[in-house]
């Protein structure tokens, strides 16, 4: 069984037997883990996980919301593989006006994952399922376009009914019901805000300053930085590189000073500037679309 990249099950996770006896046999392929806020997502895919690889030589976890994400920063969709993990930035904590990144992002993904050869690709995905903030229409695009062979349906009642009735009716993608553990708990918007800040405060630790030149970069959407952006520095496929805070703008030089990780930047082509502000000492950060 292969250990995967930041998975590991939790001591104390709560097991309910009607999870036991999903028949994880024929579950393979993109199989999509959909629910409301505070169902239990990322920790019934942390579960699925285990299960599958015992089935499978390469199972692929893809860590799909920006704002709690586990496996990166927050502003970055990120994808396990035997051989390591892949991420994308999304320019925002939040997928409401950022739905065309998200789609790009995951779908890269994707392919990345069915490219390396995984067998079974759990995507654990945002809680956003309200319609009046486009999540049904996101989540029903994001089926279309990815095409899972299987979504686990995490429900209380029948909340995800306005996204799924559709594909019940066409007959595909197959949907499996699963009832949430009683043991979720809810995180309000302050735990949120604190996880993203810790999360945030550990991609810095032992940060570099270094000033680039932006005309030598491929700078998305257009050179335009404001002081605390933050910034993903992509390689010639998209794929992050890095994350960096802008700390210094200078426009008739044409510089931008970033705090960064201490990682090697060689590869870097790309520079897009995100929506969100990340303060530099208190790792909070703010929303500016
Ligand atoms: N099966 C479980 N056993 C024990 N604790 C659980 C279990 N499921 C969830 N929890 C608890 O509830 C919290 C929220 O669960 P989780 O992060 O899995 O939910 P989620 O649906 O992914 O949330 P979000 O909407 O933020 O993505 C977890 O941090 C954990 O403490
Ligand atoms: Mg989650």
């Amino acid at each position: 069984m292969q250990i995967l990249y930041g998975v590991v099950q939790r001591m104390g996770m709560d097991i309910p037997e009607y999870w036991e006896s999903i028949n994880t046999k024929s579950l393979k392929g993109l199989i999509m883990v959909l629910g409301a806020p505070d169902m239990g997502k990322s920790t019934f895919c942390e579960y699925l996980v285990q299960r599958l690889a015992k089935e499978h030589n390469h199972v692929a976890l893809m860590d799909g919301d920006p704002g709690q994400s586990r496996l990166g920063p927050p502003t970055t969709l990120n994808l396990s593989l035997n051989s390591g993990v892949r991420r994308v930035f999304v320019g925002s904590t939040s997928p409401v006006r950022h739905m065309l990144p998200m789609l790009v992002a995951a779908s890269k993904l994707v392919h990345e994952a069915k490219s390396a050869g995984a067998e079974a690709i759990v995507y654990d995905t945002t809680g956003l399922i309200d319609e009046h903030q486009g999540g049904v229409t996101f989540k029903q695009a994001k089926i279309d376009l990815l095409q899972p062979s299987v979504i686990l349906a995490l429900q209380r009642g029948k909340e995800l009914e306005p996204i799924l009735a559709p594909f019940g009716k066409r007959g595909g993608p197959q949907i499996i019901d699963v009832k949430p553990s009683l043991a979720v708990q809810a995180r309000n918007m302050y735990m949120r805000r604190r996880y993203r800040r810790l999360k945030f405060t550990k991609y810095f630790t032992d940060p570099q300053r270094v000033t680039l030149d932006w005309s030598k970069f491929a700078v998305f959407p257009k050179p335009y930085f404001t002081k605390h952006v933050l910034v993903g520095l992509e390689d010639i496929e998209g794929f992050t590189v890095a994350l960096g805070i802008a700390l210094d703008i200078r426009p008739q030089e044409r510089t931008v000073t970033l705090l960064l990780p201490k990682i090697s930047l060689d590869e870097v082509k790309v520079l897009r500037v995100g929506d969100i502000l990340v303060d530099p000492m208190s790792f909070e950060d703010r929303k500016i679309l």
